[in-house]
């Protein structure tokens, strides 16, 4: 068998994570570097290595999770979210479900916070906000960050929703309580159902077009009638209603 199908099956037995559900191309050259760097001639004997050294499986996911994040990312999407769809998902209701899926650090679900906060007393806003990646999950909790994650911030929010720290800033308490971080892998875990917004972004780049739309579909059945699925900037859904939506604004499907 090919070492990087082996490689794939151990890591899947090992880990959970199903490898051959993420584009090939880039996931390989990610990992060959990794192992390159490390000393390691090939994929079984990178496996061998990090079947018994911890430290050496936590940088393997660190390389294969890619946790870059930001506050704001693409910040018009988020003037549409607070401008646009807030205000039509509150129309009918007081509180929203809502669900930041493959969160990463914490940004997006922060972000989600600071920017419904701007419509409802943050003490009414709860947000699940999950990813696969454990070390990412910790890191968001800490909910400490450099200067530059914050740059798309909005100098009002910036000045009420951190605390700098010399230089680094730290998301404040109130902020920090409305979101509920948990662990969850979407292509293997359950998704919880009735949410009205699930803000799902710059993860899907990475699955293969399987992968793809075995989430999408989840996405769809998880989505309140009328729920919003909010996407990330290079992730266009080409036919929504396959999975029960339709355009609401660029990057934004309705659950019909
Ligand atoms: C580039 S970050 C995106 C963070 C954030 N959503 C944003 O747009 O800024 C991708 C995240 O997807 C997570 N991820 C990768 N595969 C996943 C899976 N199968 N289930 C859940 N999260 C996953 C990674 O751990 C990483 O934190």
């Amino acid at each position: 068998m090919p070492d990087y199908l082996k490689f794939i099956e151990q890591i899947n037995r090992k880990t959970g994570i199903n490898l051959s559900l993420y584009k090939e191309a880039q996931m390989r050259r990610r990992l060959t570097s990794l192992y390159d760097k490390k000393g390691f001639a090939n994929f079984e004997e990178f496996f061998f290595a990090l079947d018994q050294d911890r430290d050496l499986l936590n940088e393997f996911l660190d390389r294969m999770t890619i946790n870059v994040s930001e506050f704001y990312r693409n910040a018009k999407r988020w003037e549409v979210l607070q401008n646009k769809i807030f205000p039509k998902l509150l129309q009918s209701k007081k509180t929203l479900k809502i669900w930041s899926a493959a969160c990463s650090t914490g940004e997006e679900p922060y972000t989600i916070a600071m920017v419904l906060g701007n419509h409802i007393p943050l003490s009414q806003i709860s947000i699940l906000a999950t990813d696969l990646d454990e070390n990412a999950i910790q890191r968001a909790k800490a909910a400490i960050y450099p200067e530059r994650s914050l740059a798309e911030v909005p100098d009002d929010s910036k000045n009420k929703y951190f605390d700098k720290q010399g230089t680094f800033y730290e998301v404040k308490k109130e902020i920090k309580n409305t979101v509920t971080f948990k662990k969850h892998n979407l292509l293997n875990d359950t998704y919880e159902q009735n949410f009205d917004l699930i803000v799902c972004r710059n993860v899907m780049i990475y699955f293969t077009e399987e992968a793809k739309d075995q989430i999408y579909t989840n996405f769809g059945n998880s989505l309140k009638k009328d729920g919003i699925l909010f996407v990330g900037s290079t992730e266009q859904i080409f036919n929504p209603q396959r999975y029960g939506l339709e355009t609401e604004d660029t990057f934004f499907y309705r659950k019909i």
